[in-house]
């Protein structure tokens, strides 16, 4: 059975990803399987853990064997399947042990009511609730259920037992069911199981922080159909909201208007304007410990935008007179602030940036400023990053901005324990 292992350990399953989403390399997954109908989002989790470099073998209950195919999983693991503790492709008979010793996690996938109910009880009646039992390694559950099942109270107090236990809950949520009812119940989706499953093994750095950040670009109208924005795409903001969870930090993003998901644990606040940001992170600003300035934030808007489409008489018309003014510098105001959070700016410039950029920090008032060159940066997955404090500049050579951003949320962890 170690053996078994060992070839997966090979690489050979997930080649072809980039090095940068390969989040689980050499990471090995026990994908426990019960009886449900959300059984089926386990094989799209199969394929997705195996990209970010992940080894996976599953093990179903008999139960889940009427959902999916064992046939099916081994087809997308590339392993062979296991259901019974009496299999007698296992020599010594241990593969309870076997298995759950050479695991980086188990992950129940979907779990069920009554999966639930036999862990809270330690029961050992097939092999995943075995393995279950034997493990040295986390165990990370989905649950998935009818929102009665889910709301009733013995469920209820399985949950808590399962979690002052030490297991990992991921979801559920609430939603459309298979039975037509809506509720709470509904199990993630394969996605978001892997974000959790990726955030999981990532270090506790920021361990209950609370962060505060601004993302993506302003929004500035000029009429009720027109406006001054920028080429900000929100990514690095939002890559920096994801890896701060990851890190253990309570985080809030206020965003401007931009169409990228919510990394999973964050509050995300929708705003349009300078001045809605600026209000939104004052309603915040007192209770975070950090604050993370990542929105290119327009400098200026336009006086009195129109209430009415501005029209065109004719075709001779002059283009109408716009007149601006200056928004507030939301990261200076912050830091300016009694009991300022340890603020983190970002630069980006087109030209001398470790000039502009240094001269930006001290002129703002902040210990440590990011700067990137813009015109490599903006809209693009990856970047390069240099960071500014009052000791010098420390590059991080390019890459995925996720991975730069959780090489930024560890220089801030590593300054703020110093
Ligand atoms: N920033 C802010 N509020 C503003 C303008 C900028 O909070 N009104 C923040 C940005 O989020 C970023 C930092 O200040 O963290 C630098 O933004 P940038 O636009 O590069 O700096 P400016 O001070 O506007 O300088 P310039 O546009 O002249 O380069």
């Amino acid at each position: 059975m170690r053996d078994l292992w060992q070839d997966w350990a090979d690489g050979s399953v997930g080649a072809g990803v980039s090095d940068a989403l390969r989040d689980l390399a050499g990471k090995h997954f026990v994908l426990g399987m019960t009886g449900g109908i959300a059984a089926y989002k386990a094989a799209e989790l199969t394929r997705r853990l195996q990209d970010h470099g992940a080894t996976v073998q599953v093990v179903m209950t008999e139960a889940a064997t009427h959902f999916m195919t064992p046939v099916t999983m081994q087809a997308l693991s590339q392993r062979p399947v296991f259901v019974s503790q009496w299999d007698e492709r296992v020599p010594n008979n241990m593969a309870h042990i076997d298995l759950s010793r050479a695991a980086s996690a188990i992950l129940v996938v979907p779990a069920s009511a009554d999966f639930m109910a036999k862990l809270v009880h330690g029961r050992a009646d097939d092999l995943l609730s075995t393995l279950c039992l034997a493990r040295e390694c986390p165990l990370l559950i989905a649950p998935a259920m009818n929102r009665q099942m889910w709301s009733n109270p013995a469920t209820q107090r399985n949950v808590a037992q399962l979690r002052s236990d030490g297991v990992i809950l991921l979801g559920p949520t609430a939603g459309d069911q298979a039975c037509g009812e809506v509720g709470a119940g509904r199990m993630l989706e394969a996605h978001e199981i892997l974000e959790d499953t990726i955030g999981h093994f990532q270090p506790k750095i920021l361990q209950d922080k609370r962060v505060l950040i601004t993302a993506g670009g302003t929004f500035e109208p000029i009429d009720p159909v027109r406006g001054i924005t920028n080429r900000s795409s929100g990514k690095m903001g939002y890559a920096v909201a994801r890896a701060a969870h990851e890190a253990g930090a309570r985080v809030t993003l206020v965003s401007g208007p931009c169409a990228l998901a919510t990394p999973r644990g964050v509050t995300r606040l929708d705003v349009e304007t300078a001045a809605q940001m600026f209000a939104r992170v004052m309603d915040y600003v007192s209770h975070a410990e950090i604050f993370i300035s990542v929105a290119a934030v327009s400098d200026w808007r336009v006086v009195n935008p129109r209430t009415e489409k501005i029209k065109k008489a004719g075709p001779d018309d002059l283009p109408p007179p716009l007149q601006f003014e200056a928004n507030i510098d939301i990261l200076a105001a912050v830091a300016a602030s009694a009991e300022a959070p340890y603020c983190v700016g970002f630069a980006a410039e087109t030209s001398n940036l470790d000039e502009y950029a240094q001269a930006k920090r001290l002129r703002k008032g902040i210990p440590l400023i990011v700067g990137n060159l813009a015109q490599h940066a903006m809209g693009d997955d990856s970047s390069e990053l240099v960071i500014y404090d009052e000791q010098g500049a420390t590059r991080i050579a390019r890459a995925d901005k996720l991975t730069l951003a959780r090489q930024l949320v560890a220089q801030i962890a590593a300054r703020l324990s110093a």
